[in-house]
């Protein structure tokens, strides 16, 4: 079987603020280096030098700093050369370049504008005029950032609403076409489709007032101020199958839960019952075929490095495991199965739709509860007769 996974890892907090501010100063000159670390030193930047545009480049994928000072006449490369290549590399693009230079003519100004860089100061440095402009463009770079993180925030928000309210919605549909076209059927059953449709109604508002506290949280990263909580294993199960009810029984795909009463994870419920477990027992039917089954159980880790004096610590995870005898995942789908943006959604093997933004959303849920997740998978391809998916959570014990 292949792998990937996710592990627990503490999620990145994106444009934090005590995070001091990096300044690389580029420039072959040991002493215009020394004066610049000087004039810089007064304020509470990291400051990183380099000597060469090689050296430039390297510490600039290597250190991420928030602005760069880089001198223009280098031998070897010169400063413009090093400029279009920061530029031109997705991972250095967005970092602000100031030119040092001690022309002021204009086309070398063009020059270096076109090269990419935002702005210049002269030589020899005056130390005011100097501070001023790193100062500026330090805090220019600060609210970029800070409106991308807002901008993806919002983005991300906007997935889980459109991702996680599409279950209920679809079984609601499903409840109400059987009450339209087979009303005696829906009599029989009066009290089994009320309550289905009940709790499908009652997560969809649930999801819906997750996401409005998720945008109150507003400033930091929302998933990361959740609130987490004991939550009952077997019941939330239940309840995620509630909400898929119409796609097992279309495809007459049983599922069985093999779970204890008694286990409780600690998880922030309602992301966890619409956005995880809706998923990936969503996936699990998804790309099965009709009458296959699904295996969903769990145990207390018995974690392999734990050794006599932490092993309470390591029983206080619980790996959730969901198998289906489905048509499996091929490597390139499992590389990139957590990265959102990237192809990987298929249709199912009933032609179901989908967009692939559900398993970059459990991962980020998942991560946010101090969780890991983990995806093995035997493509049919490669494996026509035990194909087939396991997913595998570790979650907190409660
Ligand atoms: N259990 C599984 N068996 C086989 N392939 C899977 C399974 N789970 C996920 N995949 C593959 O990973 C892709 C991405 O899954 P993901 O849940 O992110 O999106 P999706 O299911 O395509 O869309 P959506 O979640 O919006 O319905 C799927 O389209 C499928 O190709
Ligand atoms: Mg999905």
């Amino acid at each position: 079987m292949s792998g990937v996974s996710a592990d627990h890892a503490a999620p990145e907090v994106e444009g934090d603020d005590s995070v001091r501010q990096g300044v690389l100063v580029v420039d072959d000159q040991i002493n215009n280096l020394k004066v610049l670390g000087t004039i810089l030193r007064g304020e509470s930047y990291e400051i990183y030098a380099a000597r060469n545009g090689a050296e430039a480049l390297q510490t600039a994928r290597l250190a991420l700093p928030d602005l760069i000072l880089l001198d223009i006449m280098m031998p070897d490369m010169d400063g413009y050369e090093v400029c279009r290549q920061l530029k031109a590399d997705p991972l250095t693009a967005e970092i602000p370049v100031i030119f040092l230079t001690a022309r002021v003519e204009s086309e070398d100004l063009v020059e270096g504008f076109e090269a990419g860089a935002v702005d210049y100061i002269r030589k020899p440095f005056q130390q005011p005029e100097l501070l001023a402009r790193v100062r500026l463009h330090l805090e220019l770079k600060h609210s970029r950032d800070h409106i991308r993180r807002i901008g993806n925030e919002r983005k991300e928000l906007i997935h889980i609403l459109c991702h996680d309210l599409r279950a209920p919605f679809s079984s609601m549909d499903s409840i109400l076409n059987i009450m339209q076209s087979d009303a005696e059927y829906f009599e029989e059953r009066r009290d089994f489709f009320t309550r289905a449709a009940v709790t499908t109604v009652e997560n969809g508002l649930k999801v819906i007032d997750l996401v409005r506290k998720m945008h109150d949280l507003e400033e930091r990263l929302s998933v990361h101020s959740l609130d987490l909580e004991a939550t009952p294993l077997r019941s939330t199960c239940e309840t995620a199958l509630i909400v898929i009810r119409d796609r097992l029984l279309k495809k007459k795909i049983e599922v069985e839960l093999d779970l204890d009463e008694n286990l409780q994870v600690r998880v922030e419920p309602v992301s966890f019952t619409n956005s995880v477990l809706v998923n990936l027992l969503g996936n699990a039917v998804k790309f099965s075929p009709p009458n296959s089954k699904v295996l969903v159980s769990a145990t207390r880790s018995a974690s392999a490095n734990a050794d006599h004096e932490h092993k309470h610590e390591a029983e206080k995870l619980i790996v959730l495991s969901i198998v289906d005898q489905g048509i499996g995942m091929p490597p390139e789908i499992l590389e990139h199965l957590f990265e959102p943006g990237k192809n990987t959604t298929r249709p199912g093997t009933d032609e179901e739709a989908g967009t692939g933004f559900g398993m970059p959303l459990v991962r980020r849920f998942v991560q946010a509860y101090g969780g890991s997740i983990e995806v093995s998978s035997r493509d049919q391809e490669l494996h026509p007769k035990d194909s087939g998916t396991e997913v595998r959570l570790r979650l907190q014990a409660d």
